[in-house]
Order: C-alpha cells, then sequence, then structure tokens
C-alpha cells in the first residue's frame, strides 16, 4: 500500500511481491508500506505512514539499520544487512514465531526527491533448511568421529584440550571429564616432538605425515602412537585436531621381528663360527692323525730294531756274566768285564727306551699310590736334577692310585725331571703334583677317570717348532752325544701304552708343564694286590730243560746260563722241532721258549704243550708286549735281555707254580 502523495506509484505489484518494502523519506518518515511488511509488522499502513522509523520500532535506535540508512540518504550506499550479525526488526511470521529476515538498504531517487527503500525478506525457509543440513552433517560427523578407533583430541592455541572423542577411553584410559581442560601434554612425554610438531605448525603449514610419539596412559603405562595433526581456525581462533593411532602392537612385532632377525643372524653367525671352528678342528685331528701314522711307522721300524738288538744285547750280557764267573780271580779282566757289562746294560737301557717309544715293552701293570711312589723317588730325583734346582712334590691324600708298571713311571719321571734341569742351567723349582681328572675326552681319551701327573719347570720353554717335534723320537736340541732325543718318546709311548696319554705346555721363557695322563686303578686290584702270596724257593735241584729258540746264538747264550746253573739243556730252533724233542727225548722239568718265532710263536708252542703236558711247567721269553692278556697267568715270564740270575728266577717262579 502506497501513500498517495508519493511519486513511488507503481500500482499493485507494490502489495504483491513476497518481501517486504518499506520507503523512507529524507526525514526517515514512512512513505511506503507495503502489505507483506504490514502482515509481519502486525501495523497497518495507515497507522505507520508519516511516522517516523523509529516511532514505529524504537528498538532499533542503536542498532546499525539506523546508521546504514543514514548512509543511504548522505552517500547514496546501498548495504545489507543479514540476521545472523544484525539486530533487526521485531517481525513475527503466522504463528507468532519471531521472523528471520535479512534486510538490503538502498538509495531511491525521483527527479523530485531521495528515498531510502528497505527491502526485507524472509530467511526462516532458507535457514531452517541450512541448519537441518547442518545438524545431519554434525550427526554424521559425530558417528564417525566417536566410531573411529583412534582417539581423537581437539586443543586451542593454548594446548588446552576442548575436545575429545569416545575412543579416547579405550585407547588413553581417560575419560571425556578427565581431559577436558586439561593440557595435551599430560599425554605426552616431556620434550615430546608432537610438542615440538605443534609448536612449528600452523593452519598454513603443510599436512605432515604422522608424527611417532611416546604416549602416556592415564596408569602411568607407556605405548607407541602415530599422531597426524589437522590445523583449523574459527571464530578467530586456531585449533588443532589430532588423531591418535595406537600402534603398540605394531611395534612390539616390528621390535619382536627384529629381535628374531638379530637372533637369527647371531645364530647364522654362530653356526658360521662353529663350521669355521670344525673345519679347524678337523685339520687339527688330521694333522695329527698324520703325525700318529707317522709315529705308528718310526714306532714299527724302531720297535723291529730294537727287539733284534735286544736279542744280541741278551746274549752279550749273558756270555759276559758267565765269562766274569769264568775268571774271578783276574782284577784286570773282571775291570774290564765290568766295563764291557756297563756298556752293555746302557745299551739295553736305550733298548728299552725304543721299546717304550714302539710301545712294545713289556708292562708289568701294577697298583701303584702315587703318594708313596714319587715321595719315595725324591733322593734319587734331588740327585738328578743336582743342587740349583728346588723340588716340590704335590699329591694331596684323595688323589687316587694308578695302574701302571711302577718302574717305568718312575723311569718317565726321571727323563722329565732331567729334561726340566737341562732347561733350568741356572737353577729353577721343579713341581710334580697330581690330581684327579675324570674327563679323558679332553684330551682324546675314553671317559674313565685319570690321575694326572704334571711335572712343571721353571726353565727356557721351548719354541713352537721344538714344541712341534720334541716327542719325536731322536729329536734333540741337545747335540751331537748329550742328547738321544728319546725321553719325551718313552714317556709318550710309556703312557700310551698304559692307556693314558702325554701333553706338553712350552713357552719361550715361560717354563714347560708336561702332563701324564694314566688310568686310575680300580678297587679291586688293589683288593687282589694285598692278597698276593710271596713265592716260596724251589729246593736247588738239577733240571733237564728243553731250550726253544729261533735266534742260535740267543740259544747258543741262554744255553750256557742254564748248563752254569747246573742244569742240562736240550735245544729246539722252532717250534714243531720242540714238539717232536718232546715226544722224542722227554721227560723235561721245564720248557723255556722265545714267544717271536716264525711260523709257531712261543704262546702257541706253549698252549701246544700245556695241552698234552698239563703240568709241565712253561716260561716266555720275550721284549715283546704283544703276548695276550692271560699269558701270565698260565706261564712263566722272562724280560728281554735277562741274566742268568733273571733266568734262575723265573725257572724257580715256574716250577712254584706247577707244584702239587
Ligand atoms: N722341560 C723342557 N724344557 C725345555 N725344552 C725341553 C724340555 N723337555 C724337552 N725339551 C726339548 O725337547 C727335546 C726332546 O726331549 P727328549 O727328552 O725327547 O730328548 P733329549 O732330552 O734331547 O735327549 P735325552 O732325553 O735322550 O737325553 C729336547 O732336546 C729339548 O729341546
Ligand atoms: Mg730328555
Amino acid at each position: 500500500m502506497l501513500d498517495n502523495a508519493s511519486d513511488l506509484v507503481v500500482g499493485p505489484v507494490f502489495d504483491t511481491v513476497d518481501i517486504g518494502l518499506v520507503v523512507l523519506d529524507s526525514h526517515c518518515c514512512i512513505v511506503g508500506w507495503n502489505e507483506w511488511i504490514a502482515r509481519v509488522s502486525r501495523r497497518k499502513a495507515r497507522d505507520v505512514l508519516g511516522k517516523t522509523l523509529l516511532e514505529v520500532f524504537p528498538e532499533v535506535q542503536h542498532t546499525r539499520l539506523t546508521e546504514v540508512i543514514d548512509d543511504s540518504f548522505r552517500a547514496g550506499s546501498s548495504s545489507i544487512l543479514t540476521h545472523t550479525l544484525n539486530e533487526l526488526l521485531p517481525l513475527q511470521g503466522e504463528s507468532g514465531e519471531p521472523l528471520l529476515h535479512n534486510i538490503v538498504v538502498r538509495p531511491v531517487s525521483t527527479v523530485h526527491a531521495s528515498y531510502c527503500l528497505l527491502q526485507i525478506t524472509d530467511v526462516t525457509v532458507a535457514v531452517t533448511r541450512e541448519r537441518v543440513l547442518r545438524e545431519r552433517q554434525n550427526a554424521r560427523y559425530h558417528a564417525i568421529v566417536d566410531s573411529a578407533p583412534d582417539a581423537i583430541v581437539t586443543i586451542d592455541d593454548n594446548r588446552n584440550i576442548q575436545w575429545v572423542n569416545g575412543a579416547v577411553d579405550d585407547v588413553l584410559g581417560y575419560s571425556h571429564a578427565e581431559l577436558l581442560g586439561q593440557q595435551i601434554d599430560i599425554l605426552l612425554e616431556p620434550g615430546s616432538p608432537l610438542l615440538q610438531a605443534l609448536a612449528q605448525t600452523s593452519v598454513d603449514s603443510k599436512a605432515e605425515n604422522a608424527i611417532s610419539v611416546v604416549g602416556r596412559h592415564k596408569h602411568g603405562k607407556s605405548g607407541y602412537f602415530d599422531v597426524s595433526l589437522g590445523h583449523w581456525r574459527a571464530d578467530q581462533r586456531n585449533f588443532v585436531t589430532t588423531i591418535w593411532r595406537d600402534v603398540t602392537e605394531r611395534m612390539e612385532a616390528d621390535a619382536a621381528l627384529r629381535d628374531a632377525r638379530d637372533a637369527l643372524q647371531k645364530s647364522n653367525e654362530e653356526l658360521e663360527s662353529r663350521v669355521d671352528e670344525r673345519t679347524r678342528e678337523r685339520e687339527i685331528a688330521l694333522q695329527q692323525l698324520h703325525e700318529s701314522q707317522k709315529m705308528e711307522s718310526i714306532g714299527q721300524l724302531t720297535g723291529g730294531v730294537a727287539h733284534d738288538f735286544n736279542n744280541l744285547l741278551a746274549v752279550i750280557l749273558g756270555s759276559l756274566s758267565l765269562l766274569k764267573k769264568a775268571v774271578p780271580d783276574n782284577p784286570r779282566v773282571s775291570r774290564l768285564l765290568d766295563r764291557a757289562i756297563l756298556g752293555a746294560e746302557r745299551g739295553a737301557t736305550l733298548t728299552t727306551r725304543l721299546l717304550a717309544f714302539a710301545r712294545r715293552q713289556e708292562l708289568k701293570v701294577e697298583f701303584v699310590a702315587l703318594q708313596k711312589l714319587i715321595p719315595e723317588m725324591l733322593d734319587f730325583l734331588r740327585h738328578s736334577v743336582g743342587p740349583n734346582v728346588v723340588i716340590h712334590i704335590e699329591i694331596l691324600p684323595e688323589v687316587c692310585a694308578v695302574e701302571v708298571d711302577a718302574n717305568q713311571l718312575e723311569l718317565a719321571l726321571i727323563n722329565l725331571a732331567v729334561n726340566a734341569r737341562d732347561a733350568m742351567p741356572q737353577g729353577g723349582t721343579l713341581t710334580i703334583a697330581c690330581h684327579n681328572e675324570n674327563h679323558g675326552t679332553r684330551v682324546g681319551l675314553p671317559r674313565d677317570p685319570f690321575v694326572c701327573i704334571t711335572v712343571t719347570d721353571t726353565g727356557e720353554g721351548m719354541s713352537a717348532a721344538t714344541l712341534a717335534r720334541a716327542q719325536e723320537p731322536f729329536f734333540t736340541t741337545k747335540g751331537v752325544g748329550k742328547g738321544t732325543g728319546l725321553g719325551l718318546s718313552m714317556v709318550q709311548g710309556f703312557t700310551a701304552q698304559s692307556g693314558g696319554a702325554m701333553r706338553i705346555g712350552s713357552e719361550p721363557g715361560k717354563g714347560t708343564k708336561v702332563t701324564l695322563w694314566l688310568p686310575r686303578a680300580k678297587e679291586s686290584s688293589a683288593a687282589a694286590r694285598e692278597e698276593t702270596q710271596p713265592i716260596q724257593p724251589a729246593e736247588a735241584r738239577s733240571l733237564r730243560v728243553l731250550l726253544v729258540d729261533d735266534d742260535i746264538l740267543v740259544s747258543m747264550g741262554a744255553a750256557d746260563m742254564l748248563l752254569d746253573l747246573g742244569h742240562s739243556v736240550t735245544e729246539a730252533q722252532s717250534g714243531s722241532y720242540a714238539l717232536k724233542v718232546l715226544e722224542s727225548d722227554g721227560p723235561f722239568d721245564v720248557v723255556v721258549t722265545d714267544y717271536a718265532m716264525p711260523g709257531m710263536n712261543g704262546f702257541e708252542l706253549a698252549q701246544r704243550i700245556k695241552a698234552g703236558h698239563p703240568r709241565l711247567p712253561i716260561v716266555l721269553a720275550t721284549g715283546y708286549a704283544e703276548l695276550p692278556a692271560d699269558r701270565s697267568i698260565e706261564f712263566g715270564h722272562l724280560s728281554k735281555p735277562y741274566t742268568s740270575k733273571d733266568l734262575a728266577a723265573a725257572l724257580e717262579k715256574a716250577l712254584v707254580a706247577r707244584r702239587p
């Protein structure tokens, strides 16, 4: 509806449009008021026309509306006032609800005057639609955020927590209420990289990859998280939304995988080093095998030579002792004979060492208590090493007895003591110690219990090259005529033949330690030893002796000794001939036979004789240790080379044994 006076009469259009139209003149009096505004303001045109806008709506006095109307008249400017930012007119919808509206203010000029047009638009529908849309959007957003498995924490620019999602409870152990208003720092370790990232990034920063942090759970437990940051701005304020993905399990799995990989690598390395070690051990074993095969060959050769040499010495010694008896009154001849006997005896000692190295000597294995044997040798040892060497003996009472040939053991210890003396020309200390040792496997021996005797000196020691060859027969560093190089060979052969071993440790300037591994005596052998009865001497009488030896020289020597002892002798040069003589020429009181003979050996012969003549005493003469183990039970025994005294003793023992 329009004022009749107005120039702005445009007919019914003014009242028909679906927006509010208000026209003000330059005095701000209402000159145009259409139907739409009349309806929503509940004021008819006739009531308002001619009145100022302030008179109709006093509440707009201090609002921007009066300002922009003013601007429109003064400066001819147009403005839009929206309901969201401004207080506008008190308009109402059909049901009396406040009507949300925007107002466009623009100047209107005619030929006669200037006016201001207010265009009022109802935005209720648009706003409602927008609100519904926003609410739907919010609902969707909350549904997503609250169902997310990751914790989502939004902070303001003071790092204060403004908002959290439902997952914080599960992920970090805090309820909403406990976190809101707190600083995000309570979820982090001091100096956490997340705090640095928050300080260094802003809304304008490019989105970064997630940051790996250690997060603190409510109850002090820590966990690993990948945290993504999203900066945003609202109402002039900065916010950061942090999304916390718990990667503890993944990190732990990674760590376990890393550990497993490390362990695998380590075990691979161990395996490799074990293979290397095994290869080295194998090489050493092969070297040792080669060495022992070499020794075996030298041993066989040496043993053969020594055996033959032994037979010759037996003849020489036998003949010399008979000769000595034959010329008792000539001191000069006697002296010469003594010297010859001494020389032959030294030769016999040498062959004994050779046989020891070749492991072919006859061992009289017996129960040996080291607590007794070693102290008893002390005087002799002192004599052997001289006054410059101090001897220490360390044998505890619990050290067990050993089962070896006592004489050979003494000889071995003397050899070692003499070596020690030679290594300590300025004097020093020689220590002989004993201990029980269970693990023979350490030196390649079976698992039986052993006793170790260590002979240690403080001498000059050996170079690696000397140490490598020290046990070889005839190896000596002592110069021609001074050392035979058979000392250690003898000791080595003796321990090996006794079922033990010898090991040498030595370094130049640090002395030498030789360890003898000897088999421990069984309890039963001690008891058996105690039961052994002393032999009663047989009556002195002339015997018929059948003497069997393939070596004529040896046979003649032995026959001379027997004759000298007052016996009668029949000689046979082979086993088969001896059996014939036994049948054709018998009976005999005793048979003395060599062991090593071609064809039938002495032991076979003895068994054949025993089968036909069970009560006939038999004596086996041998330089070898290769007789069957139980021979000593069945037959008498004589070690070569022997003297006439040894022969007499062996005969006596054999006769006593067969005595009914
Ligand atoms: N205790 C030791 N200290 C230093 N070197 C030693 C020792 N024992 C042995 N040897 C070295 O080993 C070599 C061989 O010793 P072995 O006893 O077999 O022969 P030998 O002593 O030379 O001669 P033999 O013992 O026949 O008189 C010696 O020449 C010496 O070089
Ligand atoms: Mg020696």
